[in-house]
């Protein structure tokens, strides 16, 4: 017996030998081997345990060392047998496969594992289980296809449902031979060929649910044999032809659904017998023929859907009949004519879809009498006005959705419509609607839908919107709306798409709609939109399609957030924007009045008052404005408006902040700065005096440099100043970081070095204001035929010193200069040399050597050879490399680097070899022939020299240059040191 046992239980029983501890296994088996039966379903349940994962541990209580499996969690016994009858493990979440130790429970009658995750194949060892009534394998992961085995002895099985797998094939013709089966469902599955024939004669049959699969071919014209059927569900297949002619002869039915196929033909005239039928869906077929006047039959319908059909002809009044109605849906097909007034009569009905038909007339007034929830009349061919009938209508309370869209309706929105106090969504688009937006609509705070687009609205939107507070979805697009979008809109803060486009729109863009954070889509395009877009859209974290175009909109574009990645196609079609993405440069400052924010100035004054007017200091900075606007303008002389200007009174503090102003009067600005140009003047007290109409052109134009152009422009009072007009802007710093360079700069001030005096800021335009140094650079005094009156050993001496000490304050500083050359160093009056531009390159994000380098290419010869080479730190020593360079072109009235015919000949180089061969008078400026001493400037030559060595350690520091030179001056002993 025990032997036999073993075999027969070969494959699982290896499993039970890993699983128990076999010595304990065995004394039992003896013992109960005086019960087979009652042993037979412990280890049968133990045994199919052990072939399952149990990740929640559910079936802890089966436990193989117990008599019996009746206390067992999910399993039941006959009260008579002590057998396990039942075994209901539905959603334990066990997976593994069904065994064939299941065989060993010949008394089981249920069997549910719904909702677990058994995969595999259905085993037909169940049919060998006699009793068997109910098999429930819902929603598991059941692969391949339903055994032909399975229903071979199933003439007790009652209920099968193998619903919710992955089967797959054909269902088997043996299903015939379960003559008792009342339900069946294999609904959601991957079923396919045809029904077997044998499933219309199952007469017990009460349920049968086949639908979402593969299924084809057509169903019988007589299936009268399943007279028990209550429920019948064929939808989502793949099932031709007509639908079952004496279907109402199953005259229990009370669920029919042969929706989702391609059945073709009428509804079958019998079905008017169906009349405790509740649920009729032939939705989405190919059936054809007009609305049955039978359908008053159906006297317990509560849910009829013949949507997306055929169907034509007009609607029977019957439908009045239907008193239990409560959900109808006929859209998607040709019904024409007018809805019944009978309809009125259905007072339980909820829902009514009649939306894309052919539907006319005036809208049915009835169904605002009714407490309908949705209605759907939509893309029909309604005329007339939208109107309410009554004071007090059920629709009122009842009404939560209301579509009217694609019509022909005309007149206004009624007011009225602020009534309906549950509505969410409501779609009155594209009919010809004109009138006001009617400022109930503030009223609809339960709405999350609203669309009035493509109508012939006008007047402008009502700030009361801003009630709507549920809005997600707000469309105005294609109407004639005038006016300002009201800042209000910003109370909708659910919004997430808001759609104004092609209206006439005016005014700005409030900076309110920034507040709508969940906003994703927002078009504002082809309006008549002005002013500039609100910097603060770019907090619109979830916003991914935005569309501004076709408007009048100004200024620059935002920068950051999704500003970055917009395509041009959103902006387009405004000329008066700019930015990169619509590939025109912001004009950095307009030709337009500049005044002093009075926020930052007259604090204890307010808002500048006329009787303080008169105490203005006034300037013209027009100079500055046109510098910015110059990179617009083509040639020549361009006139500017007079600039008023006022100065900081308060010298507290050191900096006085101007502000442009976008009016063209000069009352003070109120804007912030970040909207316009930031000027600022360190000096506080500022000396520009009297206005006067200033002229640029460009022979005011100084130069240029690596870091950009510089400009001369006279102040009223005649005191000058240089501008320079950083050309880096891609590169420089973020405004913060840049002020607090140039204020350290600023602060820089040494009777050697040029002083800055001011910046001014917008970020794509950045002005350096630096104190004028009337006599020119070093280099036009060297070099320039015209200009060069020839320099006396003794002003070459004070140009070297003076330079010396102008660097060297600049190292005390821990400034470098980075650009020594010599039309940095500028002349003043009296022949003191003035180092200029220093430091620029702070101004850059990162001393990046590759942006240096090339922004110092123009110095060439000057630039230490640290530059070229990436390991080498690079330092102040720099500097002094330049310096030396410096010293030997003031020395020798020669270009660092100059080219001849076929050569190209390095300054140092030459004067070092000329030193080496002992003919270094040779190389001293022609000028100064026999006009300079030979023993300074013998020993000046050599500074520069060692000052020019490759080496940065080798070079000395400026206070030691500045040493030697005051010792070359007066000699002394020092000279052998050079030597
Ligand atoms: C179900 O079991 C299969 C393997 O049989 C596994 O891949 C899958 O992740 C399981 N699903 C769940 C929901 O446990
Ligand atoms: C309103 O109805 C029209 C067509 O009838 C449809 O295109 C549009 O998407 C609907 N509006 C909303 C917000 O769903
Ligand atoms: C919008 O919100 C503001 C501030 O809460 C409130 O003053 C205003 O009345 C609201 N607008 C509307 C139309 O509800």
């Amino acid at each position: 017996m025990l032997c036999y046992r073993l075999t027969d239980f070969h494959p699982e029983m290896l499993v039970l030998f890993k699983l128990l501890p076999v010595l304990l296994f065995f004394p039992l088996l003896l013992v109960q081997s005086l019960d087979p039966a009652f042993n037979d379903d412990v280890l049968g349940l133990i045994v199919f345990k052990a072939g399952l994962t149990d990740p929640l541990s559910r079936l802890t209580s089966w436990n193989e060392e117990d008599d019996s499996a009746c206390n067992w969690v999910g399993v039941r016994c006959d009260q008579d047998t002590n057998r396990v009858s039942e075994l209901i493990l539905d959603g334990f979440s066990l997976s593994g496969h069904l065994g064939r130790s299941l065989i060993r429970l010949q008394f089981l009658r249920v069997l549910q594992l719904s909702r677990n995750n058994f995969s595999g194949s259905v085993n037909p060892i169940l049919a060998q289980i006699p009793s068997l009534q109910v098999i429930d394998l819902t929603e598991n992961s059941l692969s391949g296809f339903i055994p032909e085995e399975l229903f071979q002895q199933c003439g007790s099985l009652n209920s099968i449902s193998l619903a919710k797998n992955n089967l797959t094939g054909s269902i088997p013709p043996s299903l015939s031979s379960c003559s008792n089966l009342e339900r069946l469902n294999f609904s959601s599955n991957r079923l396919s060929g045809q029904l077997p024939s044998g499933l219309w004669s199952l007469s017990s049959l009460r349920l049968l649910d086949l639908s979402d699969n593969l299924l084809e071919g057509e169903i019988p014209r007589g299936i009268e044999s399943l007279y028990n059927l209550r429920a019948i569900n064929l939808r989502r297949n793949n099932f031709v032809g007509w639908l079952p002619e004496n279907i109402g002869n199953c005259l229990l039915l009370k669920s029919v659904d042969f929706g989702e196929n391609y059945f073709t033909g009428t509804l079958p005239l019998s079905m008017r017998k169906l009349s405790v039928c509740r649920y009729l869906d032939a939705s989405r077929n190919l059936l054809t023929g007009e609305f049955p006047d039978w359908i008053g039959e159906m006297r317990s319908l509560e849910f009829l859907d013949l949507s997306v059909n055929n169907f034509s002809g007009r609607m029977a009044t019957t439908v009045g009949n239907l008193q239990s109605l409560k959900q109808v849906n006929l859209s998607s097909n040709r019904f024409v004519g007018s809805l019944p007034e009978s309809f009125g009569n259905c007072v339980n009905l909820k829902v009514l879809d009649v939306g894309q038909n052919l539907f006319s007339g005036n809208l049915p007034s009835w169904v605002f009498k009714l407490a309908l929830e949705s209605v759907s009349l939509s893309a029909n061919r309604y005329s007339g006005t939208i109107s309410f009938p009554a004071p007090l209508l059920q629709s009122y309370q009842s009404l939560e959705l209301l579509d009217l869209s694609s019509n022909a309706l005309t007149g206004g929105v009624p007011s009225a419509i602020g009534n309906f106090s549950r509505l969410q969504a409501l779609n009155i688009s594209r009919n010809s609607l004109a009138g006001s937006i009617p400022a109930s609509v503030g009223e609809l705070n339960t709405t999350s839908v609203l669309d009035m687009s493509h109508n012939q609205l006008s007047g402008s939107i009502p700030a009361e919107i801003g009630g709507a507070v549920s809005l997600q979805e707000l469309r105005l697009e294609s109407n004639f709306l005038t006016g300002a979008i009201p800042a209000d809109i910003g109370n909708c803060s659910s919004l997430t798409s808001l759609v104004l486009s092609r209206n006439n729109l005016s005014g700005p863009v409030p900076v309110a709609i920034a507040s709508l954070s969940n906003l994703e889509l927002l078009d504002l395009s082809f309006n008549n939109l002005s002013g500039s877009l609100p910097k603060e859209l770019t907090n619109l974290s979830h916003l991914d399609t935005f569309n501004a175009s076709f408007n009048h909109l100004q200024g620059e574009l935002p920068v950051g957030g999704f500003f970055n990645t917009i395509p041009l196609s959103s902006v387009i079609g405004n000329p008066s924007l700019c930015g990169s993405i619509v590939k025109h440069s912001c004009p950095a400052v307009h030709p337009k009045p500049l005044v002093l924010n009075p926020n930052s100035s007259v604090s204890n004054h307010g808002p500048l008052s006329p009787n303080l007017r008169h105490k203005r200091i006034v300037l013209s900075v027009s100079s500055l404005v046109a510098i910015g606007a110059a990179v617009f303008i083509a040639v020549g002389v361009v006139t500017v408006s007079i600039l008023n200007m006022h100065a900081r009174t308060s010298m507290a503090r050191s900096a006085a902040a101007f502000t442009f102003s976008g009016g063209d009067d000069f009352s003070p600005s109120h804007d912030t700065e970040a909207n316009y140009g930031k000027l600022v003047m360190f000096s506080g007290e500022v000396d520009f005096v009297t206005g006067a109409q200033s002229l640029l052109n460009k022979d005011c134009e100084l130069g240029r440099g690596g870091f950009g152009a510089v400009y001369r422009t006279e102040l009223q009072g005649g005191r000058s100043i240089a501008i320079k007009k950083l050309n880096t802007t891609s590169l420089v710093k973020c405004q913060e970081d840049f002020e607090r360079e140039v204020k350290k700069l600023g602060k820089i001030r040494h009777q050697n070095l040029v002083a800055l005096e001011g910046y001014y800021w917008t970020p794509s335009l950045q002005l350096l204001i630096n104190e004028y140094i009337s006599g020119g650079s070093l280099h036009k005094h060297l070099h320039d035929r015209e200009s060069a009156g020839c320099l006396t050993w003794q002003q070459r001496f004070k140009i070297i010193l003076g330079t010396a000490k102008g660097l060297a304050h600049l190292h005390q500083l821990n400034v470098i200069h980075y650009n020594m050359k010599s039309t940095n160093v500028l002349m003043d009056f009296s022949g003191e040399p003035k180092v200029g531009d220093f430091g620029l390159a702070r101004l850059l994000p990162a001393l990046d050597r590759y942006i240096l380098s090339s922004k110092i290419q123009s110095a060439l010869g000057y630039m230490a050879p640290e530059f070229a080479c990436q390991t080498v730190k690079i330092t102040e020593k720099c500097d002094v490399y330049g310096f030396g360079v410096l010293t030997l072109e003031v020395l020798t009235g020669r270009r660092p680097v100059e080219y001849m015919e076929d050569d190209v000949v390095v300054l140092c180089d030459m004067v070092r070899e000329a030193l080496d061969e002992g003919r270094i008078e040779e190389c001293i400026d022609k000028k100064l022939e026999g006009k300079y001493p030979m023993e300074e400037a013998i020993p000046v030559v050599k500074l520069g020299l060692i000052c020019a060595s490759q080496v940065p350690s080798n070079r000395p520091d400026m206070e030691e240059v500045i040493r030697i030179l005051e010792l070359i001056q007066c000699p002394t002993e020092s000279q052998e040191e050079l030597e």
